[in-house]
């Protein structure tokens, strides 16, 4: 939730005297009677400023501010937050002919239950800046200049505390709001149920490894709900092809093609995309590269080349975006890990160490960056049928690796339906969820494995000897990885052909067959 109320008063004073007069925060009390007091410490010019926003729903919050603009010819603006709230004042001081006028910019940003408050905390604080406007307006026109003895109006003193007296209105304010706000939090549910698809409307949002499969769907489903992408990949004609399927539907999509594993060419995305969008509201850490193979048939290599995209990448985006989502204290960031990174699955080694990575990334990041109004999700799929198979690399026994692959990942019931599950993320993202774990199976396994790790284990152990075994004889290093789909050329079996129908049309679908 941010929202924005500006004021103005009118007053036959220089502008000098006027910006005087409001930055004394001895004379806060005279004239804001409501939410806000601004409190000047030290000689006129600012040094500092402290901008107070008392007891929310209750509580008393008190929180400093600190001055992050200061022109003494146009104004200043002072930024501060109170537990869920983030405000941030702008005070305009404008000559004209016969005066000043004044005007103050008030931006709030919040979550949670002052977002459900919106409404009643814009109409209560944009009532109180209006009357305290009109009071500064006739003060100031009533010449009751200069300013106000600290002992009459501050009793006490310059540490901030205020007159309880003046308290009282405000924080029946904010128990009234406290009241309405659990009212609304006790239909939540309902809310939640009947989102409308406007609250992504306009919002700028960055998905990596959106030219195929997963990211392509998610984009797609953000598009649809009015978001404007920012899209990347390495491979520039796939990436091409995506954003016009996206265009042709209407979305505005910008792209750059980069390989996130390298860190100046994630933060050239980051800040190409918040160039063109002008902020960053969203970001969807997807892009991914599975191996498939043994252990004996990975290399260092192959653990390198996963971190890189996979964790890596989601550091570099992540912390590039942070800090723009950090200024407008709101944002979104979904980190698709994967079933992989809470359980560690045999013959899929480096892409499952990349997971457990981005999850303790993903799990940290969301209570280091709550308090600075960004939501972040993690989410843990097992098998999509993103048609992905085909892209994937096979080391080892590469055709039986494949086929293991391909056909597990097209089985309906184990394996889910990629556009659901982009829907399901989106959805995921938008309550501001912690987790998401599809498909149901999923998240039965997860809770096996929290139950019991070592018979988690010793099934997996079982699953294993089914797997193929790689020649014995075969060192590793000398073992390249083949991609899927030349595998499956190669193998023109119409019995896995069949097997993997659903996955081959959904590699058709989604943009995984590279324009054939
Ligand atoms: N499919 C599944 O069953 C499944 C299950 C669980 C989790 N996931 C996760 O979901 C995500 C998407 O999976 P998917 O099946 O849709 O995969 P996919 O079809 O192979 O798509 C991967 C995307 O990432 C991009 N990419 C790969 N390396 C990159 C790099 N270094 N820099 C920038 N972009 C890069 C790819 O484009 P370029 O190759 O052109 O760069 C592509 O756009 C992955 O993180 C994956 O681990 C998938």
């Amino acid at each position: 939730m941010v929202f924005t109320v500006e004021v103005s008063a009118f007053a036959h004073v220089p502008l000098d005297a006027a910006v005087a007069y409001v930055a004394d925060f001895r004379n806060a009390p005279e004239w804001q009677r409501g939410l806000t007091a601004v409190q000047v410490d030290g000689p006129f010019p600012l040094s500092r400023a402290v901008v107070e926003v008392r007891r929310f729903l209750g509580r008393r919050i008190e929180a400093p501010g600190e001055l992050i603009a200061w022109d003494a010819d146009t104004g200043f603006t002072v930024r501060g937050h109170s537990g869920p709230l983030r405000v941030e004042s702008r005070y305009g001081f404008a000559s004209e002919a016969d005066g000043t006028r004044i005007t103050l910019h008030l931006t709030m940003a919040g979550r949670g239950v002052a977002r459900l408050a919106e409404p009643l905390l814009r109409h209560s604080i944009t009532g109180e800046l209006r009357a305290a406007f009109q009071r500064l307006g006739s003060i100031l026109n009533g010449q009751q200049m200069p300013v106000i003895s600290p002992a009459v109006n501050n009793p006490a003193g310059r540490q901030g505390r205020r007159d309880p007296q003046r308290q009282t209105g405000t924080s029946a304010i904010w128990r009234r709001l406290g009241t309405a706000a659990a009212g609304l939090a006790a239909a939540r549910l309902a809310v939640r149920m009947t989102q409308s698809p406007d609250d992504l409307q306009g919002k700028a949002a960055l998905v990596t490894g959106a030219s195929r499969g997963l990211g392509l769907l998610i984009a797609r489903e953000l598009a649809a709900r009015g978001c404007r992408l920012a899209l990347c990949a390495r491979t520039v004609a796939d990436l091409d092809r995506a954003a016009r399927d996206l265009r042709d539907s209407g979305a505005t999509v910008v792209t750059m093609a980069c390989d996130i594993s390298d860190q100046a060419q994630a933060e050239d995305f980051v800040r190409y995309a918040c160039e063109q969008l002008g902020s960053a509201d969203i970001l969807v850490n997807n892009a991914g590269a599975i191996r498939v193979g043994p252990l004996r048939a990975m290399t260092p290599a192959d653990f390198d080349e996963a971190l890189g995209v996979m964790f890596w990448g989601t550091v570099y985006t992540t912390l590039a975006t942070l800090k723009y989502m950090r200024d407008q204290h709101d944002g979104s960031i979904v980190n698709i890990a994967s079933i992989g990174g809470r359980i560690g699955v045999p013959h899929l080694l480096p892409y499952t160490c990349a997971k457990f990575a981005v999850v303790g990334f993903s799990e940290g990041l969301r209570t280091e960056v709550a308090d600075d109004g960004i939501r972040v999700t993690t989410v843990l799929p097992s098998l999509l049928r993103t048609g992905s198979h085909i892209r994937a690399g096979y080391k080892g026994d590469p055709a039986r690796e494949f086929t293991w692959f391909a056909v597990g990942s097209s089985v309906p019931v184990v394996s889910m339906d990629a556009e659901r599950a982009a829907r399901r993320i989106v959805a995921a993202m938008r309550r501001g969820r912690a987790e998401l774990i599809l498909p149901s199976p999923a998240i039965v396994a997860t809770w096996l494995h929290g139950l019991s790790p070592a018979a988690m284990g010793t099934a997996l152990r079982y699953v294993n000897r089914l797997l193929p075994q790689s020649a014995d004889g075969t060192a590793a290093s000398d073992n390249a990885a083949v991609g899927g789909l030349a595998i499956q050329e190669q193998l023109e079996s119409r019995l896995l052909r069949r097997a993997t129908r659903l996955n081959d049309e959904a590699a058709r679908r989604f943009n995984q067959l590279g324009g054939q």
